[in-house]
Formats: structure tokens, C-alpha cells, sequence
């Protein structure tokens, strides 16, 4: 089957790469020349596990190509839209420029019996007023949300969870359910669920799930804010919630919280989306869900000042991870950046270190000390703050070899992913997040 695939980012460039490495015939259409010239030759832009050598191998193979030239896209059967939806400037809601855009300077190009394929995260309802445009060209808009994670975008997208495509009440709908079936026809034989639904149901089914992840991330975090205050320990408490199979350990995981280019922006772009539908109230609880999440960022730094004695400026700290989790170079509202930017706001001599991160926080953050090196950042450190999971510093990072490099013995564990006591074992005050 022919694809085009708008928006080579994140999401677009690991599903033009999937969809060739399944025998598609794919060209990944992006604005950004550079980008694609990368693409092109078969470099992954950002850090993602797998996608080079996918990359590598549609490319040889002549199946995969990338282009700036939106003409390109004449001729495929299905057109997936994988552009960006940042948050607005100045408000909550999403930011549907560059959908616009893309949807305007593919037109031309459309033929009747053509699928538009929305990915991109939207609000409810945006998937029918693209439909209204495009009506007249005779080709078909469905919506087909991705839920992958970065880090593992290449697994969720060849064996995803679940695949949801929403389309219209017609026979051209079902003709274009068809159309998605087929192309996502390996995984649906592996035995992955395919859901058809309308097309309200297909972009609300992203939001809603987006929704239930980060409450169950602040859910947690909320126990970890109580658990501080009655001397418990969140990390056990997750663990005996999560043996309730309805409940589950998954997306239980305590400390600074959730960020990224995805959760942050749209659980706020789907409460703003509910209120301009007028059910504000049904979703107050994500500004609550918000709020707890922001607050681990104090608690954080807080537990820092107290493990210093208050005594904060000029002391260095060592923070290990800038990237919002590991297996990625993603710095969009990281929270472990944010928690190192606070700490040099308070005159903090501070050395970031991230085994892939580094280049892009220093490009935004160069306030900050930088060390690529593990042990040149711990080297003489007063204080660590654990505030990305990577292995190199959960599982690889010894209590001894640490305590050997840095000036004082305090780990503030932001992830909760050391072993307490160990590290006190040797030594260390380890602070934890709602661990006593
Ligand atoms: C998320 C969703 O998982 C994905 O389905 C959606 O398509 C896009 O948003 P992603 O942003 O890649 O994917 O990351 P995810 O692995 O979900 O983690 C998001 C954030 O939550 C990270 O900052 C992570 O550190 C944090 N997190 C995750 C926790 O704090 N605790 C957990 O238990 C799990």
C-alpha cells in the first residue's frame, strides 16, 4: 500500500519507518529541510531505541523516503497527519496551526477514495471540521490515535496495545476502516484488537487515555505527599495497591512526576476542549491532577534545602538526568530540568549529567554546569539528586563508588529507584519521596 506521512517528529518519522518495515511504499513529508535530509539518510533526528536501523533498512530497501515537498504525498492511498499540537501561547487549550497548515497545503493533492488519517493529538471535534474541507476533494478523514511511548515508539508502533480508527457514519467510512485495517494488517493478524468507532470517540479515546495515566501518576504521588506526613512508605504502598489486578503496579511509580511533550499539554488542552463544550466540571480534577504533579518539583528542591541545612548557594549539587524519563533525549517540560534550573535559581553550583540528554538542555539551559561523565558530575558534589531512572545511575551506580567521589554523602532519590538501604548502608542520607 502507498503512504504518505505529514510530520516526521516524534510520532510521524517512527510511523513512516514501522510502516515501511511492515512492506509499505512510505514517503515521511516534513517542513523542516534539515530534518529530512537526516531522515534521508537514514539518521534517526532524536534518541529513539530502534529507529536508525528501521530507517536504514526502508531506506535501502526503496521503500522509505522523506521529502519537504508536500506534491510527494499525490498518489498515496492513505495519508497519515503526525504533525505537532503544543499547547497555546498564553492558554490551555491545543494549538492547531500546524494541523491547519498541513491539511491546506495537502489538499491540492488529494484524489477521491483517498484516506486522511488523523494522529495527532486533538480536541473532540477536529477530526469533522478537517472532514468539512475536505469533503470536496472526495477523499475520506478517519482518525487513528497513537499511543506510543518515547523510548519504546518503535515497539508500540509495530505491536501496539490496541488499534482505534474512527470514522464516518457512511459507506465511505467503512470503505476507509478497510483501508486501515489493511494497512495495519500484520499486527491485526498477530491478534492486536481493532476498534471502529465515529470519529469523536476515536480522538476523545486519546485524550480520555492520556487523562487516566496522569491521574494514576498523581494518584500516587498524592498518597507519596501523605505517606511523607505519616511517616509511610509510598514504594511499599504501590506495591501492595498494585497486586489488586484491577488496580495494577504500572504507571504507580513515585517521585517528581510526569512531563513530556505529551501528558502535560494535553491533559490541559482536553479540560480546556471540555470546558468550551461546556463540562468543565466533569474534568476539574485534572487541574488537580496538574497541580500535585507540579508540586513534586517543590518537594523535591525542598528536600534538598533540608538535607543542606538551608544552606544552598554555592554549594554544588550533582543531578543525575535531564531528560523527562530515560530512554529518550526529550527535555519538553521535563521535570528533572526543571528541578536543576530551581536549584541554580537558589545559587547552587550545578552540574547536570544525562547519558542523552545533555545537548539539548544545555542548548536551552546554559545557566547550568554540564558534565557528560557520571563521575565528573558526583566528583565533589555536596549533594545528589536522582531525577531521571536511567540504569547508569539506578541499577550501574554504586553506593560505595559514589560515596568515594563526592564530597558529602546525601542522595536525594527524585525517582524513588535506589535501593534506600543500601545507600544508607554506606553510609549515605538518602531522602526519598514519601519513602520514611
Ligand atoms: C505518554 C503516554 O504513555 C503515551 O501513550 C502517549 O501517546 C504520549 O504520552 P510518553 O510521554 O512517551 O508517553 O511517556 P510515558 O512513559 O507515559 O511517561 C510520561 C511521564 O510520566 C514521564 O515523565 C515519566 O517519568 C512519568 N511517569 C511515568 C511517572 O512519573 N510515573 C510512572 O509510574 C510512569
Amino acid at each position: 500500500m502507498r503512504m504518505s506521512v505529514i510530520g516526521c517528529g516524534y510520532l510521524g518519522a517512527v510511523h513512516a519507518a514501522a510502516m515501511a518495515s511492515i512492506g509499505h511504499d512510505v514517503i515521511g513529508i516534513d517542513v523542516d529541510e534539515a530534518k529530512v535530509a537526516m531522515l534521508q539518510r537514514g539518521e534517526a533526528p532524536f534518541f529513539e531505541p530502534q529507529l536508525g536501523e528501521l530507517l536504514r533498512q526502508g531506506i535501502d530497501a526503496g521503500r522509505l523516503r522523506f521529502t519537504s515537498r508536500m506534491a510527494d504525498a499525490g498518489g498515496a492511498d492513505v495519508h497519515f497527519l503526525a504533525v505537532g499540537t503544543p499547547q497555546v501561547q498564553g492558554g490551555h487549550a491545543a494549538d492547531l496551526r500546524y494541523v491547519d497548515a498541513a491539511v491546506d497545503a495537502l489538499l491540492p493533492h488529494l484524489r477521491p477514495g483517498d484516506v486522511l488519517a488523523g494522529k495527532s493529538t486533538v480536541p473532540v471535534g477536529t477530526a469533522a471540521a478537517i472532514a468539512r474541507r475536505v469533503d470536496p476533494t472526495g477523499a475520506t478523514v478517519v482518525w487513528n490515535p497513537e499511543f506510543l511511548r518515547e523510548g519504546w515508539a518503535v515497539h508500540d508502533t509495530l505491536t501496539p496495545d490496541r488499534i482505534v480508527v474512527g470514522v464516518p457514519d457512511s459507506a465511505d467510512g467503512a470503505t476507509a476502516a478497510d483501508t486501515i485495517r489493511t494497512a495495519y494488517s500484520s499486527a491485526i493478524d498477530a491478534g492486536t484488537p481493532f476498534l471502529v468507532t465515529d470519529l469523536a470517540t476515536a480522538e476523545l479515546v486519546k485524550g480520555a487515555a492520556n487523562a487516566f495515566l496522569a491521574t494514576k501518576i498523581s494518584f500516587i504521588n498524592a498518597m507519596a505527599e501523605i505517606a511523607d506526613a505519616a511517616g509511610a512508605d509510598v514504594t511499599l504502598l504501590a506495591d501492595a495497591l498494585g497486586h489488586d489486578t484491577r488496580i495494577g503496579r504500572r504507571y504507580l511509580g513515585s517521585g517528581i512526576g510526569f512531563g513530556g511533550g505529551c501528558l502535560p499539554k494535553d491533559i490541559r488542552a482536553f479540560a480546556a476542549r471540555a470546558e468550551e463544550l461546556g463540562r468543565g466540571e466533569s474534568v476539574v480534577f485534572l487541574r488537580e491532577v496538574d497541580a500535585i504533579n507540579l508540586r513534586r518539583r517543590d518537594r523535591a528542591v525542598q528536600l534538598v534545602i533540608d538535607a543542606l541545612d538551608g544552606r544552598v548557594f554555592g554549594r554544588r549539587i550533582a543531578v543525575l538526568g535531564a531528560a523527562f524519563k530515560p530512554f529518550s533525549d526529550d527535555i519538553r517540560d521535563s521535570p528533572a530540568l526543571d528541578v536543576a534550573v530551581r536549584l541554580r535559581g537558589l545559587g547552587a553550583d550545578v552540574i547536570v549529567t544525562d547519558p542523552a540528554a545533555i545537548d539539548n538542555a544545555a542548548a536551552v539551559h546554559p545557566q547550568l554546569g554540564y558534565a557528560r561523565d557520571r563521575d565528573d558530575a558526583l566528583r565533589d558534589a555536596d549533594a545528589v539528586v536522582v531525577v531521571t531512572e536511567w540504569d547508569e545511575y539506578r541499577r550501574d551506580l554504586s553506593p560505595a563508588h559514589a560515596g568515594g567521589l563526592v564530597r558529602n554523602r546525601i542522595i536525594i532519590d527524585g525517582r524513588n529507584c535506589l535501593d534506600a538501604a543500601a545507600w544508607r548502608a554506606a553510609g549515605w542520607n538518602y531522602r526519598g519521596m514519601g519513602r520514611r
